[in-house]
This record gives C-alpha cells, sequence and structure tokens, in this order.
C-alpha cells in the first residue's frame, strides 16, 4: 500500500479525503468556475461529488496515493483538494489541485503544493513530478511558474475534455534533481513548518 500520511503547514491540514467530505466539496464543485478549469465536469447534484468520493477511495487499491482534502486550520474548513496522481511504475506522477473560488489567491493551494512536494519527493521517493493545465488556465499557470516547475512545451490538440472539446496542454515538471537544487532555499525552510501525522 502507498503511504498517504497527514501533513500540517503553518495554516493547513492535509488530510487523506472522506465521505463526509461531501458536503463541503459540493458547495464549490457544482460550480462552471471549478471542474471545468480542471478537465471535470461541474457536479450537477452531491451525488456526483459522492462518487468522485468513492472514485478517490478506490485509488489505493489501484495502486495510486490518493486524494487530500485541503483543510484551513482557523476555520476548521475544507477549502480544496491536492492530489499525486497518475503515478507510474514508482518514478513519475503528476500533481493536480482544486481551491473554492472564495478561498483563492491567498496563497493556499502554493502551501498545499509544496507539502505535496514534501510528499511526492520524500515520500514517494520520484523522479519527475509533471504539472499540466488547459492553455488559457492564468491562476493555474501563475502557480506553477511560483512553484518552480520548468514549463516543457505545449502539446497541441492533446486534451478531450469532459464535454468532447480537443484541446491544447501545457506541460511542465519538477525533477529529483530540481527538488535538490531548491531544498536549502525552499523545502528546507518550509519543512521547519511542516509536521507529518
Ligand atoms: C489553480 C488554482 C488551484 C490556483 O489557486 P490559487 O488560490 O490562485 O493559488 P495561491 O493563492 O496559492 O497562489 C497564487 C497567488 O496567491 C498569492 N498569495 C496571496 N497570499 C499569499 C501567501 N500568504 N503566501 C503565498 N502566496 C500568496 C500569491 O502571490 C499568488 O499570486 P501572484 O500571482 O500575485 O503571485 C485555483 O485557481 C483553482 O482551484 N482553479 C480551479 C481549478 C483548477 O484550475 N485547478 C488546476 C488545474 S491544472
Amino acid at each position: 500500500m502507498i503511504p498517504l500520511p497527514s501533513f500540517e503547514t503553518e495554516r493547513l491540514l492535509l488530510r487523506p479525503l472522506k465521505r463526509s467530505d461531501a458536503k463541503a466539496i459540493y458547495e464549490y464543485s457544482w460550480r462552471d468556475d471549478v471542474g471545468p478549469r480542471a478537465g471535470w465536469a461541474p457536479h450537477q447534484s452531491i451525488k456526483d461529488t459522492k462518487r468522485f468520493i468513492e472514485y478517490a477511495l478506490s485509488k489505493p487499491a489501484r495502486k495510486q496515493p490518493g486524494v487530500y482534502a485541503v483543510i484551513l486550520k482557523a476555520e476548521k474548513r475544507l477549502i480544496g483538494t491536492m492530489e499525486i496522481h497518475s503515478f507510474f511504475e514508482g518514478f513519475k506522477a503528476e500533481i493536480g489541485m482544486v481551491c473554492h473560488p472564495a478561498y483563492q489567491n491567498r496563497g493556499y493551494m502554493h502551501e498545499a503544493s509544496k507539502a505535496a512536494m514534501v510528499y511526492a519527493f520524500e515520500f514517494l521517493n520520484l523522479r519527475r513530478l509533471g504539472y499540466s493545465h488547459y492553455p488559457d488556465n492564468k491562476p493555474s499557470e501563475r502557480l506553477r511558474e511560483k512553484l518552480g516547475f520548468t514549463y516543457e512545451g505545449t502539446l497541441r490538440n492533446f486534451h478531450k475534455r469532459y464535454d468532447g472539446q480537443i484541446v491544447d496542454f501545457v506541460t511542465s515538471s519538477f525533477t529529483d534533481d530540481d527538488y535538490l537544487k531548491h531544498y536549502d532555499s525552499v523545502f528546507e525552510p518550509f519543512k521547519k513548518t511542516l509536521t507529518v501525522k
């Protein structure tokens, strides 16, 4: 079984998703400015959210790490999800995240992503972490730049969205060498604020 430890950062708790998170996730997953930007259809009802949670909970059985709920400690509130997905043969995976619009632009996803990167490189021992987004997803582009991912290219007509549209995909990556390069300046100081549970 792949470990999925909980992480506490200065402002957040990342812990494995639970069935009881459905209501909090549905608060944003119905919106058309959230899921479609990450490639999934807005949830039509909480039933879709429950189906998503069942899918997330089935990941360990499919040799995938699973999905984190991102909890804002000050409000004891779920504000998004974070995931290391598409884990492949123990050496590479992709990072993906979603934040409730009411909590965007406050650095929470930057903080949660750094915890996920510690998880990716120190617990999963990845050699490569990919980050992909649609070309028009500027907040996502900004976040991956802030995290230090290297742009690799734009794959043309690469992805079929949930609505059937064929779209380009911007890909970037962060390697284990990048992790070492950024360790002293970014990850070591960050880890001083991090608790693993
Ligand atoms: C993409 C997404 C996760 C980005 O989240 P976000 O909330 O914008 O990200 P963050 O707030 O963590 O980081 C980015 C900004 O917050 C700012 N910020 C505010 N307070 C901050 C703090 N205390 N610490 C660090 N950054 C802070 C940063 O400066 C940065 O803005 P900048 O561009 O001016 O530098 C979010 O827009 C989202 O959920 N979108 C819908 C789904 C989606 O697109 N998912 C990604 C699919 S690839």
